[in-house]
């Protein structure tokens, strides 16, 4: 596997890239949520997981880097959430959870970026913005394996761990299965893969065959649930649905082995 892919100007001549690394020298873990496919419910799982974290106890940070199409801001409801500028941007809270997003800055506007633009984009967010002492930070990350996953594995590898998302489908699972495979490449530890929208068990048992040949031992079923669009926009009806149930209980065991030192997902 060839090094991590970075335009020449930006990988040697940037400052920024040092900066980040102080940036998130007091939080405990980064958990990037990815997927091979787009839809299958990466916002989702990143934004209800940070209101549940932060709802037990844990300080969290979500910040969406998906440039293209942000919405972690629309599930919480958080349109108007702007950070305060002081030494950088320190990020706004929302109910708890320390928040950022390219869309504090430009809003529901359309924002068409090649791939040295998102990885410019990208390493002026993570260096501008001061978070606090965390327990965990959440990234949302856009589909497939392209600028943004290789750019964070590169920027944060020191802290990066992934989950993966997948719905039943098996073109799906095919995308996560390549995702799976550069992570390990990257020495990016999986700590565990979401099924996603099911609506019936019998369509998992597929994908729980194959992601055991993969070695990644956490692995969630979340229904599919016709309530949850009601839901989008406001954290409490959101924490009160099955999927938020769900994910409670997927982040108990993904938690035991992300405080665990040293541990790293077998394969
Ligand atoms: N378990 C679920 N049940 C019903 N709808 C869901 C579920 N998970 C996600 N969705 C919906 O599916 C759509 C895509 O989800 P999203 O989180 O935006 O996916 P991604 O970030 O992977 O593109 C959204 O409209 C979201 O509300
Ligand atoms: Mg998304």
């Amino acid at each position: 596997m060839p090094e991590v892919d970075t335009p020449r100007e930006v990988k040697y001549l940037d400052p920024r890239v040092a900066i980040i690394r102080h940036r998130v020298e007091h939080v405990g873990n980064v958990v990037a949520i990815a997927s091979g496919k787009g839809g299958v419910g990466k916002t989702t799982l990143a934004t209800l997981s940070a209101l549940v974290l932060s709802k037990r106890g844990l300080r969290v940070g979500l910040l969406d880097l998906d440039f293209n199409c942000p919405a972690c801001h629309i599930v919480l409801g958080a349109q108007d959430a702007k950070p305060r500028e002081e030494y950088g941007l320190v990020p706004p809270k929302v109910y708890g959870v320390e928040f950022m997003s390219i869309a504090m800055f430009v809003g529901d506007k359309e924002v068409p970026m090649r791939g040295v633009d998102i990885v410019n984009a990208m390493i002026e967010i993570l260096a501008i913005t001061r978070w606090s002492k965390l327990d965990l930070l959440l990234i949302d990350l856009p589909p497939g394996t392209s600028d943004e996953v290789l750019e964070v594995a590169r920027l944060l590898k020191h802290k990066l761990k992934t989950i993966l998302v997948t719905t039943p489908s098996r073109l799906s699972i095919a995308g996560v299965r390549k995702l799976w495979e550069v992570l390990k490449k990257l020495n990016v530890p999986t700590l565990g893969l979401v099924i996603n929208m099911v609506r019936n068990i019998n369509e998992i048992k597929a994908v729980e065959e194959e992601v055991r040949k993969w070695g990644i031992e956490n692995v969630a079923t979340l229904p599919y649930d016709s309530e949850l669009e009601n839901a989008i926009g406001s954290p409490d009806k959101l924490l009160n649905t099955e999927v938020a149930r769900e994910i409670r209980r997927f982040w108990d065991k993904v938690l035991e082995v992300m405080m665990a030192p040293q541990q790293r997902t077998p394969g």
